[in-house]
Protein backbone atom coordinates (compact mmCIF):
# COMPACT_ATOMS: atom_id res chain seq x y z
CA UNK A 1 0.00 0.00 0.00
CA UNK A 2 0.93 3.62 0.00
CA UNK A 3 4.04 4.94 1.73
CA UNK A 4 4.26 6.02 5.76
CA UNK A 5 3.77 9.83 5.89
CA UNK A 6 6.45 11.33 6.38
CA UNK A 7 6.74 13.57 9.93
CA UNK A 8 5.98 17.18 8.62
CA UNK A 9 2.26 15.03 7.05
CA UNK A 10 1.65 13.49 10.66
CA UNK A 11 1.49 17.02 11.86
CA UNK A 12 -0.57 18.74 9.37
CA UNK A 13 -2.45 16.11 9.42
CA UNK A 14 -3.06 16.40 13.18
CA UNK A 15 -3.53 19.96 12.81
CA UNK A 16 -6.23 18.96 10.47
CA UNK A 17 -7.80 17.00 13.19
CA UNK A 18 -7.11 18.97 16.63
CA UNK A 19 -7.29 22.73 15.61
CA UNK A 20 -10.41 23.14 14.01
CA UNK A 21 -9.91 26.70 12.98
CA UNK A 22 -6.94 25.50 10.61
CA UNK A 23 -9.03 24.37 8.35
CA UNK A 24 -6.31 25.18 5.02
CA UNK A 25 -2.83 23.49 6.23
CA UNK A 26 -0.49 26.06 5.68
CA UNK A 27 3.17 25.64 4.04
CA UNK A 28 2.62 21.88 1.87
CA UNK A 29 5.26 21.20 -0.30
CA UNK A 30 3.70 19.58 -3.41
CA UNK A 31 4.77 15.96 -2.36
CA UNK A 32 3.29 16.58 1.03
CA UNK A 33 0.16 17.84 -0.57
CA UNK A 34 -0.32 14.59 -2.71
CA UNK A 35 0.47 12.68 0.33
CA UNK A 36 -2.01 14.21 2.22
CA UNK A 37 -4.61 13.53 -0.88
CA UNK A 38 -3.63 9.77 -0.83
CA UNK A 39 -4.37 9.69 2.88
CA UNK A 40 -8.28 11.18 2.11
CA UNK A 41 -8.47 8.84 0.00
CA UNK A 42 -7.72 5.98 1.98
CA UNK A 43 -10.28 7.12 4.44
CA UNK A 44 -12.93 7.27 2.01
CA UNK A 45 -12.71 3.87 1.18
CA UNK A 46 -12.23 2.89 4.77
CA UNK A 47 -15.29 4.45 5.41
CA UNK A 48 -17.11 2.57 2.34
CA UNK A 49 -15.92 -0.67 3.45
CA UNK A 50 -17.45 -0.13 7.08
CA UNK A 51 -20.86 0.83 5.45
CA UNK A 52 -20.79 -2.89 3.46
CA UNK A 53 -19.96 -4.67 6.50
CA UNK A 54 -22.69 -3.08 8.68
CA UNK A 55 -25.19 -3.88 5.55
CA UNK A 56 -23.81 -7.36 5.91
CA UNK A 57 -23.58 -7.78 9.57
CA UNK A 58 -27.90 -6.85 9.12
CA UNK A 59 -28.46 -9.47 6.18
CA UNK A 60 -27.11 -12.22 8.55
CA UNK A 61 -29.16 -10.87 11.80
CA UNK A 62 -32.35 -10.76 9.38
CA UNK A 63 -31.62 -14.02 8.37
CA UNK A 64 -30.83 -15.80 11.75
CA UNK A 65 -34.23 -14.09 13.12
CA UNK A 66 -35.88 -16.18 10.29
CA UNK A 67 -34.79 -19.14 11.65
CA UNK A 68 -35.79 -18.83 14.70
CA UNK A 69 -38.98 -17.80 13.67
CA UNK A 70 -39.84 -21.61 11.91
CA UNK A 71 -41.57 -23.65 14.13
CA UNK A 72 -38.69 -25.87 15.24
CA UNK A 73 -37.01 -23.13 15.88
CA UNK A 74 -38.87 -20.73 18.19
CA UNK A 75 -39.48 -23.82 20.90
CA UNK A 76 -35.72 -23.81 21.39
CA UNK A 77 -35.72 -20.44 21.16
CA UNK A 78 -38.73 -19.73 23.88
CA UNK A 79 -36.87 -22.73 26.06
CA UNK A 80 -33.50 -20.53 26.06
CA UNK A 81 -35.19 -17.70 26.82
CA UNK A 82 -37.35 -19.28 29.98
CA UNK A 83 -33.89 -21.04 31.15
CA UNK A 84 -32.53 -17.42 31.40
CA UNK A 85 -35.73 -15.65 32.82
CA UNK A 86 -35.46 -18.67 35.31
CA UNK A 87 -31.27 -18.22 36.20
CA UNK A 88 -32.37 -14.53 36.63
CA UNK A 89 -35.47 -14.73 38.88
CA UNK A 90 -33.05 -17.82 40.95
CA UNK A 91 -30.77 -15.06 41.28
CA UNK A 92 -32.73 -12.18 42.89
CA UNK A 93 -35.47 -15.23 44.61
CA UNK A 94 -33.25 -18.79 44.33
CA UNK A 95 -36.83 -19.78 45.30
CA UNK A 96 -39.09 -18.41 42.53
CA UNK A 97 -36.65 -19.37 40.72
CA UNK A 98 -36.48 -23.04 40.56
CA UNK A 99 -40.49 -22.73 40.95
CA UNK A 100 -40.74 -20.83 37.68
CA UNK A 101 -38.30 -23.43 35.86
CA UNK A 102 -40.19 -26.25 37.09
CA UNK A 103 -43.48 -24.89 36.07
CA UNK A 104 -42.41 -24.50 32.75
CA UNK A 105 -40.62 -27.88 32.55
CA UNK A 106 -37.24 -27.07 32.34
CA UNK A 107 -36.50 -28.61 35.46
CA UNK A 108 -37.98 -31.42 37.81
CA UNK A 109 -38.94 -31.34 41.05
CA UNK A 110 -36.49 -33.72 42.59
CA UNK A 111 -33.54 -33.16 44.83
CA UNK A 112 -31.31 -34.67 42.66
CA UNK A 113 -32.22 -32.53 39.20
CA UNK A 114 -32.48 -29.31 41.38
CA UNK A 115 -28.97 -30.55 43.11
CA UNK A 116 -27.30 -31.01 39.36
CA UNK A 117 -28.88 -27.54 38.28
CA UNK A 118 -27.07 -26.08 41.27
CA UNK A 119 -23.72 -27.83 40.66
CA UNK A 120 -23.54 -26.97 36.95
CA UNK A 121 -24.20 -23.27 38.61
CA UNK A 122 -24.40 -22.13 34.72
CA UNK A 123 -25.26 -18.21 35.06
CA UNK A 124 -26.41 -18.53 38.87
CA UNK A 125 -24.82 -16.95 41.42
CA UNK A 126 -23.31 -18.47 44.04
CA UNK A 127 -24.60 -16.67 46.61
CA UNK A 128 -27.92 -17.68 45.87
CA UNK A 129 -26.81 -21.38 45.47
CA UNK A 130 -25.91 -21.26 49.03
CA UNK A 131 -29.02 -19.30 50.29
CA UNK A 132 -31.08 -21.83 48.66
CA UNK A 133 -28.95 -25.04 49.86
CA UNK A 134 -28.92 -23.39 53.51
CA UNK A 135 -32.78 -23.45 53.67
CA UNK A 136 -33.67 -25.68 56.86
CA UNK A 137 -36.96 -27.62 55.18
CA UNK A 138 -36.73 -31.17 54.54
CA UNK A 139 -37.00 -30.92 50.19
CA UNK A 140 -33.76 -28.16 50.45
CA UNK A 141 -31.84 -30.84 53.10
CA UNK A 142 -32.07 -33.24 50.58
CA UNK A 143 -30.93 -31.05 47.61
CA UNK A 144 -28.39 -30.18 49.98
CA UNK A 145 -27.29 -33.81 50.43
CA UNK A 146 -27.54 -34.64 46.68
CA UNK A 147 -25.59 -31.41 45.44
CA UNK A 148 -22.70 -32.20 48.48
CA UNK A 149 -22.67 -35.97 46.84
CA UNK A 150 -21.88 -34.59 43.45
CA UNK A 151 -18.73 -34.04 44.47
CA UNK A 152 -15.95 -36.39 43.75
CA UNK A 153 -13.37 -36.11 46.78
CA UNK A 154 -11.83 -39.38 46.23
CA UNK A 155 -7.84 -39.04 46.51
CA UNK A 156 -7.79 -35.37 47.01
CA UNK A 157 -6.86 -34.33 50.86
CA UNK A 158 -9.05 -32.50 53.31
CA UNK A 159 -7.66 -28.91 51.50
CA UNK A 160 -8.40 -29.52 48.23
CA UNK A 161 -11.59 -31.56 48.75
CA UNK A 162 -12.48 -28.18 50.45
CA UNK A 163 -11.00 -25.84 47.77
CA UNK A 164 -13.56 -27.62 45.37
CA UNK A 165 -16.30 -27.44 47.81
CA UNK A 166 -16.44 -23.79 48.81
CA UNK A 167 -15.81 -22.95 45.39
CA UNK A 168 -19.01 -24.14 44.33
CA UNK A 169 -21.82 -22.30 46.51
CA UNK A 170 -21.00 -18.84 48.88
CA UNK A 171 -21.44 -20.83 52.46
CA UNK A 172 -24.32 -18.33 53.88
CA UNK A 173 -23.43 -16.60 56.98
CA UNK A 174 -25.86 -18.36 59.75
CA UNK A 175 -24.03 -20.74 62.21
CA UNK A 176 -26.97 -23.47 61.91
CA UNK A 177 -26.43 -23.34 57.96
CA UNK A 178 -23.07 -23.64 57.84
CA UNK A 179 -23.04 -26.46 60.90
CA UNK A 180 -25.56 -28.54 58.23
CA UNK A 181 -22.88 -27.85 55.04
CA UNK A 182 -20.17 -28.79 56.72
CA UNK A 183 -21.57 -31.81 58.07
CA UNK A 184 -22.66 -32.96 54.91
CA UNK A 185 -18.94 -32.15 53.47
CA UNK A 186 -17.31 -33.70 56.27
CA UNK A 187 -19.52 -36.85 55.34
CA UNK A 188 -18.47 -37.18 51.92
CA UNK A 189 -15.47 -36.43 52.23
CA UNK A 190 -15.49 -39.47 54.72
CA UNK A 191 -17.13 -41.65 52.41
CA UNK A 192 -14.67 -41.04 49.40
CA UNK A 193 -11.87 -40.88 51.62
CA UNK A 194 -12.70 -44.28 53.87
CA UNK A 195 -9.58 -44.64 56.47
CA UNK A 196 -8.20 -40.98 56.72
CA UNK A 197 -10.31 -39.98 59.57
CA UNK A 198 -11.33 -41.79 62.42
CA UNK A 199 -15.06 -40.12 62.38
CA UNK A 200 -16.89 -37.22 60.57
CA UNK A 201 -16.41 -34.92 63.71
CA UNK A 202 -12.87 -35.05 63.26
CA UNK A 203 -13.15 -33.90 59.33
CA UNK A 204 -15.26 -31.69 60.32
CA UNK A 205 -13.43 -30.18 63.38
CA UNK A 206 -9.75 -29.65 61.17
CA UNK A 207 -12.08 -28.52 58.09
CA UNK A 208 -12.86 -25.38 60.29
CA UNK A 209 -9.34 -25.48 61.74
CA UNK A 210 -7.93 -25.08 58.47
CA UNK A 211 -10.44 -22.47 57.33
CA UNK A 212 -9.46 -20.27 60.78
CA UNK A 213 -5.92 -21.45 59.35
CA UNK A 214 -6.48 -19.40 56.05
CA UNK A 215 -7.86 -16.31 57.82
CA UNK A 216 -4.85 -16.37 60.14
CA UNK A 217 -2.05 -16.98 57.37
CA UNK A 218 -4.12 -14.76 54.68
CA UNK A 219 -5.71 -11.82 56.44
CA UNK A 220 -3.59 -8.65 57.20
CA UNK A 221 -5.81 -7.94 59.93
CA UNK A 222 -4.47 -11.00 61.76
CA UNK A 223 -0.86 -9.90 63.03
CA UNK A 224 -0.09 -13.41 64.76
CA UNK A 225 0.35 -15.89 61.83
CA UNK A 226 0.58 -19.19 63.43
CA UNK A 227 3.65 -21.68 62.22
CA UNK A 228 3.30 -25.50 61.50
CA UNK A 229 4.33 -26.50 64.92
CA UNK A 230 1.36 -24.46 66.17
CA UNK A 231 -0.89 -26.02 63.99
CA UNK A 232 -0.11 -29.71 64.42
CA UNK A 233 -0.61 -28.68 68.08
CA UNK A 234 -3.99 -26.60 68.08
CA UNK A 235 -5.17 -30.33 66.45
CA UNK A 236 -3.54 -33.03 69.07
CA UNK A 237 -6.25 -35.42 70.16
CA UNK A 238 -9.27 -34.47 67.64
CA UNK A 239 -9.04 -37.97 65.95
CA UNK A 240 -11.08 -39.57 68.57
CA UNK A 241 -8.55 -39.23 70.98
CA UNK A 242 -5.18 -39.74 68.89
CA UNK A 243 -3.47 -37.63 66.98
CA UNK A 244 -3.58 -37.30 63.44
CA UNK A 245 -0.46 -38.20 61.20
CA UNK A 246 1.71 -35.21 61.61
CA UNK A 247 2.55 -35.55 57.46
CA UNK A 248 -0.93 -35.08 56.90
CA UNK A 249 -1.06 -31.98 59.06
CA UNK A 250 1.87 -30.75 57.23
CA UNK A 251 0.70 -30.82 53.74
CA UNK A 252 -2.61 -29.07 54.81
CA UNK A 253 -0.73 -26.07 56.70
CA UNK A 254 1.53 -26.09 53.18
CA UNK A 255 -1.28 -26.34 50.79
CA UNK A 256 -2.89 -23.53 52.88
CA UNK A 257 0.23 -21.56 52.79
CA UNK A 258 1.20 -21.38 49.90
CA UNK A 259 -2.61 -20.69 48.21
CA UNK A 260 -5.39 -19.21 49.78
CA UNK A 261 -8.80 -20.82 49.59
CA UNK A 262 -10.75 -18.69 47.11
CA UNK A 263 -14.50 -17.95 47.81
CA UNK A 264 -17.00 -16.60 45.38
CA UNK A 265 -18.47 -13.33 45.87
CA UNK A 266 -15.52 -12.14 48.27
CA UNK A 267 -16.50 -9.39 49.88
CA UNK A 268 -13.44 -9.43 52.03
CA UNK A 269 -15.81 -10.32 54.60
CA UNK A 270 -14.69 -13.76 55.01
CA UNK A 271 -16.81 -16.08 57.55
CA UNK A 272 -13.87 -17.18 59.48
CA UNK A 273 -13.43 -13.45 60.94
CA UNK A 274 -16.05 -14.72 63.61
CA UNK A 275 -14.21 -17.62 64.23
CA UNK A 276 -11.66 -15.64 65.47
CA UNK A 277 -10.52 -15.44 69.29
CA UNK A 278 -10.10 -11.51 69.57
CA UNK A 279 -6.94 -12.00 71.80
CA UNK A 280 -5.18 -8.60 72.18
CA UNK A 281 -2.63 -7.05 74.27
CA UNK A 282 -1.06 -3.25 74.68
CA UNK A 283 -0.88 -0.07 77.33
CA UNK A 284 -4.40 1.51 78.07
CA UNK A 285 -5.29 4.32 80.59
CA UNK A 286 -7.73 3.30 83.34
CA UNK A 287 -9.43 5.72 85.29
CA UNK A 288 -9.82 4.44 89.04
CA UNK A 289 -13.26 3.26 90.35
CA UNK A 290 -12.80 4.95 93.66
CA UNK A 291 -9.89 7.35 92.90
CA UNK A 292 -10.03 9.43 89.93
CA UNK A 293 -6.68 8.88 88.93
CA UNK A 294 -5.51 7.50 85.23
CA UNK A 295 -3.15 4.55 85.59
CA UNK A 296 -1.55 3.19 82.67
CA UNK A 297 -1.99 -0.47 82.90
CA UNK A 298 -0.86 -3.53 80.33
CA UNK A 299 -4.57 -5.28 79.34
CA UNK A 300 -4.74 -8.32 77.83
CA UNK A 301 -7.86 -9.25 75.79
CA UNK A 302 -7.91 -13.34 76.16
CA UNK A 303 -10.84 -16.22 77.06
CA UNK A 304 -13.37 -13.56 77.10
CA UNK A 305 -11.91 -11.46 79.63
CA UNK A 306 -9.77 -8.49 80.24
CA UNK A 307 -6.53 -8.59 82.49
CA UNK A 308 -4.57 -5.97 83.33
CA UNK A 309 -1.33 -5.78 84.63
CA UNK A 310 0.95 -3.12 86.30
CA UNK A 311 4.50 -4.40 83.91
CA UNK A 312 4.36 -6.82 80.62
CA UNK A 313 6.10 -9.08 82.40
CA UNK A 314 3.84 -9.41 86.16
CA UNK A 315 2.78 -12.75 86.79
CA UNK A 316 -0.47 -12.11 88.34
CA UNK A 317 -2.53 -9.10 86.98
CA UNK A 318 -3.45 -6.61 88.85
CA UNK A 319 -7.25 -6.82 88.27
CA UNK A 320 -9.60 -9.24 85.86
CA UNK A 321 -12.71 -8.34 84.07
CA UNK A 322 -14.78 -10.89 83.05
CA UNK A 323 -16.69 -9.21 79.75
CA UNK A 324 -19.77 -11.43 80.26
CA UNK A 325 -22.92 -9.41 80.35
CA UNK A 326 -20.98 -6.09 79.28
CA UNK A 327 -21.10 -3.75 76.51
CA UNK A 328 -18.62 -1.23 75.29
CA UNK A 329 -19.27 2.25 74.17
CA UNK A 330 -17.09 5.10 72.89
CA UNK A 331 -17.04 8.01 75.28
CA UNK A 332 -15.36 11.95 74.77
CA UNK A 333 -13.70 12.82 78.02
CA UNK A 334 -12.49 16.50 78.77
CA UNK A 335 -9.29 15.44 79.95
CA UNK A 336 -7.88 12.08 77.90
CA UNK A 337 -8.30 11.49 74.17
CA UNK A 338 -10.05 7.90 72.75
CA UNK A 339 -11.49 6.67 75.23
CA UNK A 340 -14.39 4.28 75.57
CA UNK A 341 -16.39 2.36 78.47
CA UNK A 342 -17.30 -0.66 79.19
CA UNK A 343 -20.81 -0.42 80.87
CA UNK A 344 -23.73 -2.98 81.74
CA UNK A 345 -27.05 -2.33 79.65
CA UNK A 346 -29.48 -0.60 81.60
CA UNK A 347 -27.71 -0.76 84.57
CA UNK A 348 -29.06 0.35 87.86
CA UNK A 349 -26.55 1.09 90.28
CA UNK A 350 -24.89 -2.45 90.22
CA UNK A 351 -21.07 -2.45 90.11
CA UNK A 352 -19.44 -4.72 87.44
CA UNK A 353 -18.59 -7.82 88.55
CA UNK A 354 -14.52 -7.93 88.72
CA UNK A 355 -11.62 -8.41 90.62
CA UNK A 356 -8.69 -6.68 91.87
CA UNK A 357 -5.25 -6.88 94.01
CA UNK A 358 -4.71 -4.67 96.64
CA UNK A 359 -1.32 -3.17 96.89
CA UNK A 360 -1.15 -5.50 100.23
CA UNK A 361 -1.81 -8.56 98.24
CA UNK A 362 -5.30 -8.64 99.28
CA UNK A 363 -7.85 -9.66 96.14
CA UNK A 364 -11.09 -7.57 96.42
CA UNK A 365 -14.26 -6.92 94.32
CA UNK A 366 -13.84 -4.01 92.01
CA UNK A 367 -15.16 -0.71 92.26
CA UNK A 368 -16.99 0.37 89.21
CA UNK A 369 -19.71 1.27 87.36
CA UNK A 370 -17.63 1.91 84.31
CA UNK A 371 -14.46 1.23 83.12
CA UNK A 372 -13.23 3.98 81.35
CA UNK A 373 -10.12 3.67 79.28
CA UNK A 374 -7.95 5.55 76.79
CA UNK A 375 -6.44 4.01 73.93
CA UNK A 376 -3.00 5.72 72.71
CA UNK A 377 -4.34 6.08 69.37
CA UNK A 378 -7.80 6.41 67.93
CA UNK A 379 -6.67 3.23 65.65
CA UNK A 380 -6.27 1.51 68.93
CA UNK A 381 -8.97 2.88 70.65
CA UNK A 382 -11.03 1.54 67.30
CA UNK A 383 -8.98 -1.98 67.35
CA UNK A 384 -10.00 -2.46 71.00
CA UNK A 385 -13.17 -1.55 70.73
CA UNK A 386 -13.92 -4.24 67.53
CA UNK A 387 -12.12 -7.03 69.28
CA UNK A 388 -14.04 -6.83 73.18
CA UNK A 389 -17.19 -6.65 70.81
CA UNK A 390 -15.93 -9.75 69.52
CA UNK A 391 -15.38 -11.12 72.38
CA UNK A 392 -18.51 -10.29 74.28
CA UNK A 393 -20.66 -11.01 71.23
CA UNK A 394 -22.50 -14.62 71.95
CA UNK A 395 -20.64 -16.84 69.17
CA UNK A 396 -22.51 -19.90 67.67
CA UNK A 397 -19.23 -20.67 65.94
CA UNK A 398 -17.39 -21.51 68.82
CA UNK A 399 -20.31 -22.96 70.00
CA UNK A 400 -21.14 -25.66 67.15
CA UNK A 401 -17.01 -26.28 67.27
CA UNK A 402 -16.88 -26.66 71.26
CA UNK A 403 -19.71 -29.34 71.19
CA UNK A 404 -18.39 -31.33 68.25
CA UNK A 405 -15.20 -31.54 70.13
CA UNK A 406 -16.95 -32.56 73.42
CA UNK A 407 -19.03 -35.39 71.26
CA UNK A 408 -15.04 -36.20 70.22
CA UNK A 409 -13.96 -36.85 73.97
CA UNK A 410 -17.16 -38.56 75.17
CA UNK A 411 -16.36 -40.90 72.83
CA UNK A 412 -12.67 -41.08 73.56
CA UNK A 413 -14.24 -41.79 77.37
CA UNK A 414 -16.69 -44.63 76.66
CA UNK A 415 -13.71 -46.30 74.88
CA UNK A 416 -11.65 -46.25 77.78
CA UNK A 417 -13.62 -47.19 80.81
C1 LIG B 1 -24.69 -12.23 43.74
O1 LIG B 1 -25.62 -11.90 44.75
C2 LIG B 1 -25.07 -11.14 45.82
C3 LIG B 1 -26.13 -10.99 46.89
O2 LIG B 1 -27.37 -10.72 46.33
C4 LIG B 1 -24.57 -9.82 45.29
O3 LIG B 1 -24.00 -9.05 46.34
C5 LIG B 1 -23.51 -10.09 44.21
O4 LIG B 1 -23.08 -8.89 43.65
C6 LIG B 1 -24.09 -10.98 43.15
N1 LIG B 1 -23.01 -11.32 42.24
C7 LIG B 1 -23.07 -11.15 40.93
C8 LIG B 1 -21.87 -11.56 40.15
O5 LIG B 1 -24.04 -10.67 40.39
C1 LIG C 1 -9.06 -17.18 52.88
O1 LIG C 1 -8.39 -15.98 53.12
C2 LIG C 1 -8.54 -15.00 52.10
C3 LIG C 1 -7.68 -13.83 52.52
O2 LIG C 1 -8.06 -13.31 53.75
C4 LIG C 1 -10.00 -14.61 51.99
O3 LIG C 1 -10.17 -13.68 50.93
C5 LIG C 1 -10.83 -15.84 51.73
O4 LIG C 1 -12.19 -15.48 51.74
C6 LIG C 1 -10.56 -16.87 52.80
N1 LIG C 1 -11.31 -18.08 52.49
C7 LIG C 1 -12.16 -18.63 53.35
C8 LIG C 1 -12.83 -19.88 52.91
O5 LIG C 1 -12.40 -18.15 54.43
C1 LIG D 1 -24.99 -12.46 83.11
O1 LIG D 1 -26.39 -12.48 82.97
C2 LIG D 1 -26.98 -13.75 83.24
C3 LIG D 1 -28.46 -13.63 82.97
O2 LIG D 1 -28.98 -12.45 83.46
C4 LIG D 1 -26.68 -14.15 84.70
O3 LIG D 1 -27.23 -15.40 84.98
C5 LIG D 1 -25.17 -14.20 84.90
O4 LIG D 1 -24.85 -14.49 86.24
C6 LIG D 1 -24.55 -12.86 84.51
N1 LIG D 1 -23.09 -12.98 84.60
C7 LIG D 1 -22.32 -12.07 85.16
C8 LIG D 1 -20.85 -12.32 85.20
O5 LIG D 1 -22.77 -11.04 85.66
Amino acid sequence: MGTIPTASVLGSVMMLFFCSSCTVPVDLSPEERSELEDIRRRKGALLQEIQRLREELREAILEVEGLETSTEGSKTLQKSRHVAMGRKKFNMDPKKGIVFLVENELLRHTPEDIAQFLYKGEGLNKTAIGDYLGERDDFNIKVLQAFVDLHEFTDLNLVQALRQFLWSFRLPGEAQKIDRMMEAFAQRYCHCNPGVFQSTDTCYVLSFAIIMLNTSLHNPNVRDKPGVDRFISMNRGINEGGDLPEELLRNLYESIKNEPFKIPEDDGNDLTHTFFNPDREGWLLKLGGRVKTWKRRWFILTDNCLYYFEYTTDKEPRGIIPLENLSIREVEDPRKPNCFELYIPNNRGQLIKACKTEADGRVVEGNHMVYRISAPTPEEKDEWIHSINSAVSVDPFYEMLAARKKRISLKKKEEQP
